[in-house]
């Protein structure tokens, strides 16, 4: 692969120093370079530094033109459930009518409706639904993604999920406690069958186990056993708590050594107290607040405690049908009081650590991975900025153009 140039860049963007997670105000410490560049060789970030200092190279490369755009890295989207069949455009016009999420998925909607549509597809039909959204991820910035079974919630269904999300390329969690399925009368049942019968495959497929803790989904006794089980079979644990009401997610999340507790809307302040003296990381997903119209999760608290958090869309076709980690950034600047600073760092390293892939993501430094996405913009803070406008120009991924406008 021929070495790539980017060339005259109006600004280079990254989250200063080299350790993850980033906390307190280490968190809106970002190394802005002016008049730039950055040179990729083969997949690796091989130098970053001024226009001015760019000495000749004696070799070929392919140069991109970059004068007016600024280079942040790519973009970590720690949370996702991209991997799901249908839609639930139906179901967001009841929402717009009135009823509650918690109403649809109490009388079979919801989730469950995402789960009938999963297994009706097949692993042919999930692996052509997820290459369609992770486009779509793609073209919003993220070079990186995580995504979630939990819409099989039977064997086969659940590890095709598994699978397919590792041969898109991403970050596979298993979530196989995201609902009770209709097949079981309550949960204590299904998940004796989940551990004994999908557990020792998804094991093996799966980087990290994740459990939807919360009141007409699984109990903290449920949750404890589940991702104690998983734990057992070397899986990193990632809890969904907080969401509607505080049901002792943060507590077992400190407990169990859980990588990350994700939601957070509920969460008071004994809860933020809790988790800034932890190492759990918070994942807060605003645009799931949003889309909900629930209360936004206590970012500012978080973060001024000294507690680790990164952002992420949770990409789902439910609670947050979004895409796009730069909304995201603009809703944490706008709703959640972040800086765009700190926004930058919350989608790039400290969603790297979370996926525990901080040592080669989530940064632009000689030696990681050749991931950057190129803004359309003279100040990268427009990736905050522009409110869902079209603000990513080019994507560079592992050091080759992955998507551009300008195709
Ligand atoms: O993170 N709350 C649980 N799970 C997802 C929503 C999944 C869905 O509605 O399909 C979430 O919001
Ligand atoms: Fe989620």
């Amino acid at each position: 692969m021929t070495p790539l140039l980017l060339r005259d860049l109006a600004q280079v963007a990254s989250p200063a120093g080299r350790g993850a997670p980033l906390r307190g105000p280490e968190l809106r410490a970002v190394d802005v370079l002016q008049g730039a560049f950055v040179l990729c060789e083969a997949g690796r970030i091989s130098a970053v530094g001024r226009m001015r200092d760019l000495a000749p190279l004696g070799y070929d490369v392919e140069e991109l033109d970059c004068r007016g755009l600024s280079a942040i890295p790519g973009l970590v989207d720690c949370h996702t459930h991209a991997c799901f069949a249908g839609d639930r455009v139906d179901e967001f016009s009841l929402r717009a009518g009135g009823a509650t999420y918690e109403e649809l998925h109490a009388h079979g909607g919801g989730i469950l409706s995402t789960v009938r549509a999963t297994r009706a597809a097949g692993p042919v039909g999930l692996v052509e639904a997820l290459a369609r959204h992770v486009g779509w991820m793609l073209r919003a910035g993220t070079t990186t993604f995580e995504a979630k079974s939990g819409y099989g919630l039977d064997h086969d269904t659940e590890l095709a999920q598994l699978r397919s999300i590792r041969e898109a390329g991403g970050v596979a969690t298993w979530l196989g406690a995201h609902a009770v399925p209709p097949e079981f009368v309550d949960g204590d049942a299904y998940l004796e069958v989940l551990l004994e019968d999908v557990l020792p495959e998804a094991a093996e497929i799966a980087e990290a186990a994740d459990v939807f803790l919360e009141r007409g989904a699984f109990t903290a006794e449920q949750a404890r056993r589940y991702l104690a089980a998983c734990a057992e079979k070397g899986l990193a644990l990632r809890l969904h708590g907080d969401q509607f009401t505080e049901s002792g997610a943060i507590p077992l999340a400190i407990d169990l050594g859980a990588r990350s507790v994700d939601h957070l809307e509920a969460t008071g302040a004994a809860g933020v107290a809790a988790l800034a003296r932890s190492d759990v990381t918070g994942v807060l997903l605003p645009a799931s607040a949003l889309f909900l119209d629930r209360p936004m999760p206590p970012a500012r608290a978080l973060v001024d405690a000294g507690a680790a958090i990164a952002l992420a869309t949770d990409f789902n076709p439910g609670s947050a049908f979004c895409e796009s980690l730069p909304l995201v950034c603009s809703l944490a600047a706008t709703q959640l009081r972040l800086a765009p600073e700190e926004a930058l760092a919350a989608c790039t390293v400290n969603a790297a650590h979370v996926v525990e892939r901080a040592g080669r993501k989530g940064r632009i430094a000689r030696g990681f991975d050749a991931d950057l996405v190129l803004l359309a913009a003279d100040d990268w803070r427009h990736l905050a900025y522009h409110l869902g406008g079209f603000v990513v120009h080019t994507v560079i991924r592992a050091g080759g153009i992955a998507w551009s406008c300008r195709a």
